[in-house]
């Protein structure tokens, strides 16, 4: 791995994802992004992971898709290449993702951190679509992901000026779950982890596929769905082992069986 270090056990069941192409800010160019698909493909099928966190560093999150690398492509160029479709992992990872987000999280670098589960970020936290300054338009799933986040009049007012929004701003508009000082933000992101970490990997995956299908589906189906997953649930050893534990007042041992 050039772009990226992977530390599987940054601490018990929780791996660090770091994105290390600092001078560019972490421009995701193609090695980059497939670095981080094959990197959370081995971790999605590591059973000692069980929530992962995605970084940058204090200065960039990272500052979007390299422009550098796509500036004199062609059309067919982009369509053959098809650089997003790498992305498409970050959705299918069953796993849950956290953002940890600090300095510029601009273009494919917001787009990123909104396709992870939840975001913490740092005061100093930048967020954008600014693709539009460069004769162009979010093409990682901004349009999408910041309307269902943020609501169509603010998703379009940041889509069609590029302006960027303060951490702060983002937390009002519900963008992200926490905003602290930039010394704690990776540590915040590490309190959320170890908390999901320590519930059923199981019920977490199949919680996971039930929130995100609500984005997708109309409400009849997302309930459906839902139900099919509590019930699901109830084939786990995990599930017999919570309500026990529960029963006997002691802490669970989820075993992810
Ligand atoms: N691609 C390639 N290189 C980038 C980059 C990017 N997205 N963002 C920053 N860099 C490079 C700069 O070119 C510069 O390199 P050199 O030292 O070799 O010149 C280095 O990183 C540091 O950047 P700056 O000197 O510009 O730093 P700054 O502090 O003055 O400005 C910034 C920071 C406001 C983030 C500015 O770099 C910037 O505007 N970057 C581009 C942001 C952007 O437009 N992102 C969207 C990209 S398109 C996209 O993401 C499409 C999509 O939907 C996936």
């Amino acid at each position: 791995m050039e772009y990226i270090i992977v530390n599987e056990q940054y601490e018990p069941s929780i791996a660090l994802i770091q994105l290390n192409r600092p001078k560019e800010l972490n421009a995701l160019n193609l090695q980059l992004m497939q670095e981080l698909r094959d990197a959370l493909q081995q971790l999605d099928r590591n059973t000692a992971v069980r929530v992962i966190v995605i970084t940058g560093n204090e200065q960039a999150f990272a500052a979007g898709a390299d422009i550098k690398q796509m500036a004199d492509k062609s059309a067919i160029d982009m369509l053959t290449i098809d650089q997003f479709s790498t992305w498409d992992q970050i959705r299918k990872t069953r796993k849950p993702i956290i953002a940890a987000v600090s300095g510029f999280a601009l273009g494919g670098g917001c787009e990123l951190a909104m396709t992870c589960d939840m975001i913490v970020a740092s005061e100093t936290a930048k967020f954008g679509q600014p693709e539009i300054k460069i004769g162009v338009m979010p093409g990682a799933g901004g349009t999408q992901r910041l309307t269902r986040a943020v609501g169509k009049a603010k998703a379009m007012e940041m889509v069609l000026t590029g302006r960027f929004i303060s951490a702060e701003e983002a937390m009002q508009m519900r963008l992200i779950n926490k905003v602290v000082p930039v010394e704690m933000y990776l540590r915040e992101a590490m309190t959320l982890a170890r908390e999901i970490a320590q519930q059923s990997p199981i019920a977490v995956q199949l919680a996971k596929e039930a929130v995100n299908r609500s984005f997708e589906t109309h409400l009849d189906e997302g309930l459906h769905f839902e139900r099919k997953n509590f019930y699901l649930a109830f084939a786990s050893e995990d599930q017999k082992e919570g309500m026990k534990a529960f029963i006997e007042k002691r802490k669970p041992e989820y075993r992810g069986k």
